[in-house]
């Protein structure tokens, strides 16, 4: 069984996906650790966002195993992961990674903006989790701000709506809903409906409960 989320920056689709994959006892990939990887690295090299060949190389490369989701989840590397996530070539060398990630035997959960459209298009599950921006901002507000990193809640909604407008309009596998993904708006909803609402959705799909 493979289960596809994907959803905006900040909707919790990161929980929804960590939930499922508890719950069925499937492996989880979180696949914006990938594209945060790559970003962290342009950052540390002090790499031109316009280097496509040395961006490229970067994501090929990648240590999968090794990823510190700590170090990665902070508001400059979300913005550098966006811009590298941009580029065709990067998206290109992380895609069999992801792809042999989502048919392993047994199944597997993942999480991100593609993973119905174009990594797993042939998942028996596909959920969209959203949620306005602004219950998105207040959110990753929330989390940034109680790891201390110098955020306000405006320069966070900039923040979102500024990756919103990113990840959709980019031509490389845009953030866009799958037509067979079921959507799940948590705007009112906190994270134990949430993850309710998606385990209607798998036992729905799938018989599996
Ligand atoms: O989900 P996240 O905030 O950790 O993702 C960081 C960036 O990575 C996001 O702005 C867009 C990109 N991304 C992507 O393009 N495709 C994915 N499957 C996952 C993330």
């Amino acid at each position: 069984m493979i289960i596809a989320i994907d959803g905006p920056a900040a909707s919790g689709k990161g929980t929804v996906a960590r939930a499922l994959a508890a719950h069925f006892r499937l492996p989880h990939l979180d696949t914006g650790l990938l594209y945060r990887a790559v970003g962290a690295e342009v950052l540390a090299r002090g790499l031109d966002f316009s280097d496509v060949p040395a961006l490229a190389g970067l994501a090929a490369a990648l240590d999968v195993q090794n990823l510190d989701g700590e170090a990665l989840r902070t508001g400059p590397v979300g913005e550098a992961a966006s811009r590298v996530a941009e580029i065709a070539e990067v998206r290109q060398a992380l895609i069999d990674l992801q792809r042999d990630f989502a048919r392993q035997p047994g199944g597997a959960v993942l999480d991100g903006r593609d993973i119905g459209t174009v990594i797993a298009p042939e998942a028996e599950v596909k959920i969209f989790v959203t949620a306005s921006p602004e219950a998105r901002a207040a959110r990753r507000y929330a989390e940034l701000s109680a790891r201390g990193e110098p955020v306000t809640p405006q320069s966070v909604l900039e923040d979102i709506l500024k990756r919103d407008q990113r990840d959709s309009s980019r031509a490389a596998a845009p953030l866009l809903r799958a037509v067979d993904a079921e959507l799940i708006d948590n705007t009112e909803l906190d994270k134990q409906a949430s993850i309710a609402r998606a385990l209607e959705i798998v036992a729905r799909r799938t018989g599996r409960g």
